[in-house]
């Protein structure tokens, strides 16, 4: 993870206009989003995903890099005031703290755009441009009305609801699932060697994972500390959302975790060592403080 942290923050420093670029303040709230402290995990997915199915690294750059611009627009987007109104992310004032709700706001939209950008134009050496379209296809779905921003606004309406499991399932699996399946997708299609089995496979993977993550989201928003987070925890019950440890309590969503994990690295039984950093990652993902 720390060498795919190095190798992403490098490309998406050279993909994010300069600071002096004009329009100045659009483009320092973007540099302020994007290069902060953030854990780097659906980047990494996409290397590790690839590198499971014996892709180049140089192909897995762009994907890598397009992945984490979404993410950042999302929480930019999440934090505002109409939103979740959250005022610390990764240990920073979050964005329309430091720079204003409208200047957020349009950081966040330029956000995805780049996003798009980067995988129609950036360099992924042997990259046919029918893989490229297909890249360009996953990420608009996994990030639009039916993937991430869908999750987010079944995550509106279910504030001060009560759900049951399967809803409180299908808006995690939108606003924290649908990212982070097109992250192992997005780098097993640059695979040299991959058959529709293994796709199967890792999608399982990435469907387990993604869930877990968020239900450990939800565990840390209960039981974290502001200064290991980056974030403010206790949110989630001021703002009567709906998660795993309020309509299950905590050591069931624990359990929850555990259980998905275990199916993750179960899906993962046909792959070889290759597939080692996948199920670190998982292991990751439910033990993580931050
Ligand atoms: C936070 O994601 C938002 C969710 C989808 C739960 P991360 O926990 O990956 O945030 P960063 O990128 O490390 O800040
Ligand atoms: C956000 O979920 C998911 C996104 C798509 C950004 P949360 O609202 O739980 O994320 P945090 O806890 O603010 O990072
Ligand atoms: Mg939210
Ligand atoms: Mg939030
Ligand atoms: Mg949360």
């Amino acid at each position: 993870m720390a060498q795919c942290h190095e190798r992403l923050d490098k490309h998406l420093d050279d993909t994010l206009p300069a600071v002096a670029t004009h329009p100045v303040r659009l483009h320092e709230a973007m540099r302020y989003a994007v290069l902060s402290e953030g854990k780097r995990i659906r980047p990494a997915l996409v290397y590790a995903g690839g590198l499971a199915v014996g892709a180049k690294q140089e192909t897995l750059d762009a994907p890598a890099c397009a992945i984490e611009l979404i993410h950042a627009y999302s929480l930019i987007h999440d934090d505002l005031p109409a939103m979740d109104d959250d005022n610390l992310r990764r240990g920073k004032p979050s964005c329309h703290h430091a720079f204003g709700e409208a200047t957020a706001i349009l950081a966040g939209d330029a956000l995805q755009s780049l996003a798009f950008q980067v995988l129609a134009n950036n360099t992924m050496a042997g990259v046919s441009d029918s893989t490229r379209l297909k890249m360009i296809r996953i990420l608009a779905r996994a990030s639009g009305s039916r993937g991430m921003a869908g999750g987010q606004a079944i995550d509106l309406a279910a504030t001060g609801q009560s759900q049951n499991i399967a809803e409180l399932e299908d808006m995690h699996i939108h606003k924290t699932g649908a990212l982070i399946r097109a992250s192992l997708v997005l780098g097993a299609l640059n695979g040299t060697h991959i058959d529709n089995t293994q796709m199967e496979q890792l999608d399982h993977y990435a469907k387990c994972i993604g869930l877990a993550f968020q239900i450990r989201d939800d565990i840390l928003d209960v039981e974290g500390e502001a200064s290991t987070l980056g974030k403010n925890p206790g949110g989630d019950q001021s703002g009567e959302k709906s998660t795993y440890p309020a309509l299950i309590g905590l050591d069931a969503a624990r359990l929850r975790a555990d259980e998905l994990h275990a199916e993750a690295i179960n899906s993962l039984s046909g792959f070889d060592a290759s597939a080692d950093p996948l199920r670190l990652i998982s292991l990751y993902i439910i033990e993580r403080e931050r």
